[in-house]
């Protein structure tokens, strides 16, 4: 018995420790089985009581209490930590092709007729992480770095919710897991309208966001962002043997560790296929990004003789969807007045990369289109490259539309000279009927200038 445990009544401590064990039950019923027995009312009580023990008696606190998760004392820097076993990169593929060859070699790397069985599951778009647990409690968090070494990121990664402080099932006495940590749009879209009304810039994209939250030295500004986390591997233990893959995403599972509803089996590299194009069709539906899909050898006994390269492991590949379409948060929109007196709403971006360049600006084609695909300033939106140059706004994402969003107002007269606007008689495009607005003479200006190159150079050659 410890001096402080001699001073706080038995039935206390039974009680602290039974609230603790229900807790953590109900925490994983609800994040990793997705079957909450007691509502969020009914949880939120038994928190609470745990706080006000705690509050009552603070020699009961232990660092994987559920109440430690509003965070911890700010650090100064980060400790680096060194992985025990490295986290590897893994290679890419953009299409069918390269998925077939994937297999090819994988088929070649094996004795014959001794098939590979594959596991699809989604790309997180997120920040890897490697979490130690020893006997079945919490210890460490570490970014992946550059696979080698990262930063101790113990205090910020114990805010997440879904994280079990202790583990169920029967853990192994020294737990090292691997997955991603993210944050769902509705978070970004939370946290955006939070900075709209505080008269800050707008966070970009759910990734960056995630980084940068792992970064803060203070775990309570963490704590107040919701990031998630999903598992996908196990790095090797000793004394456990797991034959298969799919066995370690059901080990995870059972120490109570959430992993992802998506992953699939796949018998072939058909079946792989048809899985990657689902969910390149679908992943708009997902509350989180995807970049691609990741391919697994099933089997340990054919990753182990698959082996790996010094970059990354022969029994693992990405399938990258095409990166065409990008989101972006659209700042403001602005009008052009063409040579013809075309109205034009512009999308003014903040930029991003799309398929090898910086995009700043996108066309909104004309305001019966804006209309259509209505879209606001303050949206993020999605942006394509139409015809290979100009990129186009492809729609809004109405999850993340800010509350104050307006919708952009027909303008009433000409941006650019204050003339006259008319629709013209298909009802599509809006024209300011002012022959000497400076915008048209510029643009017409424009024009006759690039037209007289063109000619003078189909004249000299
Ligand atoms: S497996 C050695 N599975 O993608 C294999 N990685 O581009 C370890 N990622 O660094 C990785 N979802 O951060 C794996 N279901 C998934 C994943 C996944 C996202 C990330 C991971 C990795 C990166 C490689």
């Amino acid at each position: 018995m410890t001096a402080t445990s001699r001073t706080i009544p038995d039935d206390v401590q039974r009680r602290c420790a039974n609230l603790r064990a229900e807790i953590e039950r109900h925490s994983r019923l609800y994040y990793v089985e997705a079957a909450p027995e007691i509502s969020d009312f009914e949880f939120d009580a038994l928190l609470r009581e745990l706080q006000d023990l705690e509050k009552a008696h603070p020699g009961l606190i232990t660092p994987d209490s559920p109440t430690q998760r509003v965070g911890g004392a700010a650090l100064t820097e980060f400790e680096t930590v060194r992985h025990e076993v490295p986290m590897l990169s893994i290679d890419n593929t953009y299409n069918a092709d390269e998925l077939r060859a994937f297999d090819e070699r994988v088929r070649r790397g094996l004795e014959a007729g001794d098939a590979p069985r594959y596991v699809a599951e989604l790309k997180m778009d997120g920040v890897a992480i490697s979490l130690r647990y020893e006997r079945g409690a919490y210890v460490r968090a570490a970014t992946r770095g550059d696979g080698e070494q990262g930063d101790n990121v113990t205090e910020n990664v114990r805010t997440i919710r879904s994280l079990p402080m202790r583990l169920g099932g029967n853990p192994p006495d020294v737990l090292e897991v691997r997955g991603e940590v993210y944050m769902r749009h509705q978070e970004l879209q939370r946290l955006n309208q939070l900075r709209e009304e505080a008269g800050e810039p707008p966070l970009a994209n759910p990734r960056n966001t995630t980084a940068g939250t792992l970064k803060l030295l203070d775990p309570r500004q963490v704590a107040q962002r919701k990031i998630d986390i999903v598992f996908y591997d196990v790095a090797p233990i000793e004394g456990v043997e797991l034959t298969s893959h799919w066995e370690t995403l059901a080990k995870l599972r059972s120490c109570g560790l959430p992993t992802s509803s998506h992953s699939v089996q796949c018998p072939t590299i058909d079946d792989v296929l048809r899985v990657c194009n689902e969910w390149e069709s679908r992943r708009a539906t997902l509350d989180f990004e995807i970049d691609g899909m990741v391919i697994k050898v099933d089997s340990a006994a054919q990753r182990r003789r698959l082996g790996a390269t010094s970059k990354s492991p022969r029994w693992v590949i990405a399938y990258k969807f095409p990166a065409q379409v990008a989101r972006t948060l659209l700042r403001s929109i602005t009008v052009q007045v063409g040579k013809t007196g075309t109205l034009t709403p512009v999308a003014e971006l903040e930029p991003v990369h799309l398929a090898g360049t910086v995009v700043k600006r996108a066309t909104l084609h004309n305001f019966e289109e804006l209309a259509r695909k209505d879209v606001r300033e303050g949206d993020t939106v999605e942006i394509q490259k139409a015809g290979e140059i100009i990129p186009q706004v492809l729609r809004h994402v109405p999850e993340l539309r800010p509350g104050k969003a307006k919708e952009f107002p027909l303008p009433s007269a000409c941006t650019e000279c204050g003339g006259e606007v008319r629709k013209d008689p298909e009802g599509v495009y809006l024209r300011c009927l002012n022959v000497a607005c400076p915008a048209q003479i510029k643009g017409r200006l424009e024009h006759w200038r690039g037209a007289w190159r063109r000619t003078r150079r189909r004249c000299t050659t």
